[in-house]
């Protein structure tokens, strides 16, 4: 059985103050929940969400992670950086970063061999754009995604990853993917990963939706048999609607 993790993706949102507070009010909330608890804030967070999160079952996640041990890279932070802040999880190849930075596949790859090779649990993320979809090419795009992040991990090491499928089309648009379109892609991923790792692994990854996941529609989401969690990004910064989607169960 694969436990559930839903994280939060706080994205370029929340100053530090505002960040201990919404930490604050999730401790006591949050406590006792089934599945594991992630929050992926801003490196300028860090230090007050692990101290307010300090001894509590939420964990702490960054955005992203540089490759390179250290070095000339202005702008960007380490594996080992991240560790030395209390950073446990980190997202990899977020459908914004591939958008908006100049993210490409060979660099997911990159930064997930780092992230797994330094301690850190990458949550690598893939997904089609709307056009893809309509086209037919959602299948071989999440498949081809998945596996290219992977490139190089041995198959014990993929058994600790997790993956965030999030259609593009679903990201802070309200739109939603139904709870049987989730499933059967993310049934697409773990075929994929079954063929190449072997089925002990594919039944290992947890394999999380993402894309306008809340309170009202995480319960038909998380009720799919392939759906381990999810990554969620506007229900994810206020503490009610974020207890909500982590107690699903209740
Ligand atoms: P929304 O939940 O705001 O659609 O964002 C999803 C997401 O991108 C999480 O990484």
């Amino acid at each position: 059985m694969r436990k559930a993790i839903i994280a939060g993706n706080w994205k370029m949102n929340k100053t530090p103050e505002e960040a201990a507070e919404l930490v604050r009010a999730l401790v006591p909330a949050v406590k006792g929940a089934a599945c594991e608890v992630v929050v992926c804030v801003p490196s300028v967070c860090f230090d007050v969400v692990s101290k307010a999160a300090q001894g509590s079952n939420i964990h702490l996640g960054a955005q992203n992670v540089h490759f390179a041990k250290n070095g000339a890279y202005t702008g960007e932070l380490s594996v080992e950086m991240l560790k030395a802040c209390g950073v446990e999880y980190v997202i990899i190849g977020h459908s914004e970063r591939r958008q908006y930075f100049g993210e490409m596949d060979a660099t997911v790859n990159l930064r997930t061999l780092a992230a797994v090779a330094g301690g850190l649990i990458p949550i690598v993320c893939v997904g089609e754009k709307k056009e893809e979809r309509e086209s037919g090419y959602t299948d071989a795009i999440v498949q081809y995604q998945t596996l290219m992040a992977l490139t190089g991990l041995t198959p014990e090491q993929v058994k600790g990853i997790v993956i965030a499928y999030e259609p593009v089309w679903a990201i802070g648009t309200g739109l939603t993917a139904t709870d049987e379109q989730a499933n059967e892609t993310i049934g697409v991923i773990r075929k994929a990963l079954q063929r190449h790792y072997g089925a002990a692994v594919a039944d290992a990854v947890r394999i999380q939706y993402g894309g306008s996941m809340k309170p009202g529609n995480v319960k038909g989401l998380m009720a799919q048999p392939e759906i381990d969690g999810g990554l969620i990004g506007g229900a994810s910064l206020n503490a009610p609607d974020f207890t909500a989607v982590v107690l699903f169960d209740r």
